[in-house]
């Protein structure tokens, strides 16, 4: 067993992990290759991590393979991406099944190529009753996109008489968005050596703790995933407390 893995204390194992995979694009052209040849072996990757979370007991996986502002980059580029999606997806739908794993998405689909809408439909029906790791796509997603979409549903209802405005509160809110069935993430790891969130998960990511690292999506795996893991189990959450509080609480636990 990895020595890293034996440091992971599977007790405080982080429910929620979230990572916004990038670097696909400088590792393929660190090889000389176009960058689609780096967004292809960014699915080893997810296949590899995905595996680890289910088998360390992760709860929910969010990755953020898509943003909102990707759609601005070249048609070759985004043309190359929704057919790997579709690929990847029709590839991998009976594995993620036989692995209990759920797969969910995020994001605005109507931004996504009917072929590929129909695709992600299709596996999302196929995993709705798996119980296991919960596997959350964002696909065209972005954190402003979904908040200005939250705020257009609650004055809806408000308009429609359904809600009172003096009711709503923070858990009203967290309905709204497109995230309202899942904890927030308690560990947000970017790779590629960008210090950003680009727009992810700006609500969620409000007491997440932050992991940055150089390596390059396509040549991440579990063993640094496990890297990320122990260091955020070393770190101390104090969720605006002071240092004394969070030590007194855990010795009365
Ligand atoms: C992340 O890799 C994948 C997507 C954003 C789709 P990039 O394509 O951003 O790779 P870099 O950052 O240009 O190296
Ligand atoms: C963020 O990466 C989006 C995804 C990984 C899907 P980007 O590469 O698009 O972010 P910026 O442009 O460097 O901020
Ligand atoms: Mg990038």
């Amino acid at each position: 067993m990895s020595q890293l893995l034996e440091k992971i204390d599977k007790s405080r194992l982080p429910r929620h992990i979230a990572i916004i995979m990038d670097g696909n694009g400088r590792w393929a052209k660190e090889q000389g290759q176009d960058r689609l040849f780096g967004h292809f072996h960014g699915v080893e990757s997810v296949r590899n991590i995905v595996e680890g979370c289910a088998e360390l007991g992760v709860e929910y996986l969010t990755l953020y393979a898509f943003s909102t502002e990707n759609w601005d980059r070249p048609e070759y580029e985004v043309m190359g991406l929704m057919e790997l999606l579709v690929s990847t997806i029709r590839k991998e739908v009976e594995s993620l099944d036989k692995n209990n794993i759920r797969l969910h998405v995020i994001g605005d689909m109507q931004m996504l190529p009917e072929s590929a809408r129909a695709e992600l439909k299709e596996a999302l029906d196929f995993t709705k009753d798996n119980t296991g790791l919960q596997l959350i796509m964002a696909l065209s997603y972005s954190g402003r996109w979904e908040l200005l979409n939250a705020v257009k549903n609650i004055a809806k209802e408000v308009k429609a008489g359904h809600l009172d405005p003096e009711q709503i509160d923070q858990n009203t809110l967290q309905q709204f968005l497109c995230t309202g069935d899942f904890p927030d993430p308690e560990l947000m790891i970017r790779t590629s050596g960008e210090y950003r969130i680009s727009n992810f998960l700006l609500y969620q990511l409000a007491y997440a703790e932050l992991y940055f690292t150089n390596v390059r999506w396509p040549d991440f795996r579990k063993e640094n995933l496990y890297e990320a893991i122990v260091d955020f189990q070393g770190r101390e959450r104090r969720y605006g407390k002071t240092s004394d509080q969070i030590t007194e609480s855990t010795v009365n636990q």
